[in-house]
């Protein structure tokens, strides 16, 4: 199998849901992960200063070799993933509401997501392709930064400020909102819809016909750099080089390599392992 270097875009920790689902697609590669902590949540940011940052976080992914971005965010992919496409030479992939699903299966339902997707025409054209459905959309300015902090500590968003009883399904318009899915199902009582798997399904599908480019210098280099052996789970590391995060997948028999970029790395990295690892 032809190894790729997959980098992987969010606002902060919510993009670690889809990450998960790209693992569990696409296992035995080597993940960037970038998380802006730092200017999440970006539901309150202008539009022009979102572009800004997420141009910013993908100039980092590519400039580490990655060969495919994952925009794991849904807001960055209604507003930057047709203008990345053209701008970049390697392949994008986004994260969108699946109201697709949510209509084979529900009559009225309700999207949940940050006011940046919930008034993007890309969300306007996915719920006019699923006329079966009636749909509403709310938009959430906080709830993305409530689930940041509570994953990091803080308290448990407040979700009875969200209407329920007429509906029969949510979906998931923001990855954040993944990170606390067994509260909202406990909340709503309906089925939830989140698009993480798509977006993972869509990468797996693309990876075997991706060319060669060698890009995992990178990786090569930063455990070269840290003196970390390859091969050695990242417990055995010093917490000094902790952005690294060597995941064996037992189910298939194979290893994934993640590396948490930025500042805010370790954080993630926590985050990941918290609320992700102990199912591998
Ligand atoms: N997790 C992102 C999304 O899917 C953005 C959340 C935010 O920073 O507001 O929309």
């Amino acid at each position: 199998m032809q190894r790729h270097c997959i980098g992987v875009f969010d606002s902060g920790m919510g993009g670690l849901s889809v990450l998960d689902a790209c693992l569990r697609a696409a296992p035995g590669h080597r993940y960037l992960y970038y998380g802006d902590n730092l200017h999440a949540p970006y539901g309150e940011r202008a539009e022009g200063e979102v572009r800004a940052l997420v141009r910013q976080g993908v100039r980092s992914l590519m400039a580490a070799g990655a060969e495919v971005i994952v925009l794991a965010c849904n807001t960055a992919t209604a507003l930057c993933a047709q203008e990345l496409r053209r701008a970049l030479r390697v392949p994008v992939i986004g994260t969108e509401p699946d109201v697709r699903s949510a209509a084979r299966v529900c009559r009225h339902a309700l999207v949940l997501a940050t006011p940046h997707t919930a008034n993007s025409p890309h969300l306007r054209r996915l719920i006019l392709r699923a006329p079966s459905c009636r749909f509403d959309v709310l938009p959430l300015a906080r709830l993305a930064g409530e689930i940041e902090r509570y994953v990091r500590g803080g308290a448990a968003p407040d979700l009875s400020v969200l209407p329920r009883g007429e509906y029969d399904g949510v979906v998931l318009g923001c990855t954040h909102y993944a990170l606390i899915a067994p509260m909202l199902r406990d909340y709503f009582r309906v089925p939830l819809f989140d698009g993480a798997p798509k977006t993972a399904g869509r990468l797996a599908r693309l990876l075997p016909r991706l060319p060669v480019r060698g890009e995992g210098r990178f990786f090569d280099d930063f455990f070269k750099k840290t003196n970390t052996v390859l091969g050695t789970d990242d417990h055995l590391c010093p917490m000094s080089i902790s952005n690294i995060c060597l995941l064996y997948h037992t189910e298939i028999n194979t290893n994934s390599e993640i590396i948490f970029l930025n500042s805010t790395g370790f954080i993630n990295k926590c985050a990941y392992k918290q609320m992700f690892l102990s199912s591998f």
